[in-house]
């Protein structure tokens, strides 16, 4: 079966098509437009500039994602009562299933999508089935040539405990199965990438933030200079698993006032950074490990753009295979960690294997929507 899914909940523009034969997932085309540059000169996200981004993005990104699916001559026509036009017939593509994530998100961003998979499910008479962003995150696991699990098998690793790290969210979830969910705790301000973002303005660094921040620490030597700035790690022995990382935005621009023009010294901004990415990392390990031995889960499961972090990612599996080795701990392949529709196609196939929720005719956005 083939399913094509559409992602504008926040500021890229995404159409998948997955295909899924004797359960296995092949991606015939992942197309993303990012409008990282639109938004970069204000250091965040505008809705309302993003939401006509998406409108003027999304019927180009689909037509590109259709074309490299291989259905050529096939294009979406706004206003035209012939959808597609192919060469020789007025046929749609032979896909099965649209997805659309519906929340959460950004709420007019979320609707462009909507709206248009709403008209796209109409014009070809076909379901959809609605999709929560945060969970597509998680399931962004599943995508992988090799992985180890038949897809129809998934369930084996449940119960797990799932770590969504974004720009909007940074979720604990106890994942008793699939599409059973409890948040266990999340932030009380800012998610970790938004911290990300925010220090990397603070010090002139770009946006989005993570990544220079990332490419600073990577180039610290702690040799090099005779300072370490330090910084707290927020809430990392409350008893709870609730995150707060404005505390840590703040101190990052105390110290970068306080510091003047040291601040803004190469070494100086390259030890902050790391310093920075250390703090995050630190509580975001010790409180997933804790969720998972307070919860004897068999797996932790990370998603979400910060877990595209390589410093992350390798301190993960570190302490995982030190202090709990029995469990397994999946991370997905860092381009499916950002926003992507192939996640959101792949969270889609899940509900079908499962029958949950059923696929309807159209849908709604839901800009506050939770898991579980
Ligand atoms: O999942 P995502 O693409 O969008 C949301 O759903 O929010 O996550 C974007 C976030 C941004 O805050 C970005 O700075 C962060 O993920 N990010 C990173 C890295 N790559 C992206 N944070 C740390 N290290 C990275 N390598
Ligand atoms: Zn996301």
């Amino acid at each position: 079966m083939k399913i094509l899914a559409i992602e504008t909940s926040c500021d890229d523009t995404a159409v998948a098509v997955l295909e899924i034969t004797r359960g296995r997932f092949k991606i015939l085309s992942n197309i993303i437009s990012s409008q990282v540059k639109l938004h970069a000169k204000y250091g965040g996200v505008y809705p309302m500039l993003a939401k006509r981004e998406h409108q003027r993005n999304l019927p180009i990104v689909l037509n590109k994602a259709l074309r490299r699916a291989g259905f050529v001559n096939i294009k979406y026509q706004k206003g035209t009562s012939s959808f597609y036009e192919t060469a020789n017939t007025k046929k749609g593509p032979n896909i099965d299933l649209i997805a659309v994530t519906v929340g959460p998100g950004l709420e007019p961003c979320l609707w462009v999508g909507v709206n248009f998979a709403n008209e796209l499910a109409k014009k070809l008479n076909l379901p959809i089935i609605p999709i929560n962003h945060v969970e597509a995150h998680l399931v962004a696991n599943f995508v992988r040539s090799n992985f180890q699990f038949p897809i129809s098998n998934f369930q084996k690793i449940f119960p797990a405990i799932g770590l969504v790290v974004s720009g909007g969210h940074t979720q604990l979830i106890l994942m008793k199965n699939f599409g059973e969910y409890k948040i266990l705790g999340e932030t009380r301000d800012d998610a970790a990438g938004e911290c990300f973002d925010k220090t990397a303005r603070i010090l002139g660094l770009g946006y989005p933030g993570g990544p220079a921040i990332a490419a600073e620490a990577a180039r610290h030597k702690p040799k090099a200079i005779s300072y370490k700035p330090s910084l707290p790690r927020p809430m990392i022995y409350h008893k709870n698993y609730d995150f707060s990382f404005s505390g840590l935005k703040t101190a990052v621009l105390y110290k970068v006032k306080g510091e003047g023009l040291k601040a803004k010294d190469k070494k100086y901004i390259q030890a902050m950074c790391w310093e920075i990415q250390q703090a995050i990392i630190d509580v975001l390990i010790y409180k997933t490990l804790k969720a998972a031995n307070d919860f004897k889960v068999k797996s932790i499961i990370l998603g979400g753009g910060v877990a595209a972090n390589k410093e992350l990612r390798k301190q993960f599996a570190e302490k995982i295979k030190k202090e709990i080795p029995d469990s397994l701990f999946l991370i997905p392949d860092s381009k499916f960690c950002t926003d992507n529709a192939v996640m959101i196609a792949a969270a889609a196939y899940l509900h079908f294997l499962e029958k949950k929720p059923k696929a309807k005719k159209e849908m709604k956005a839901e800009a506050n929507l939770e898991i579980g």
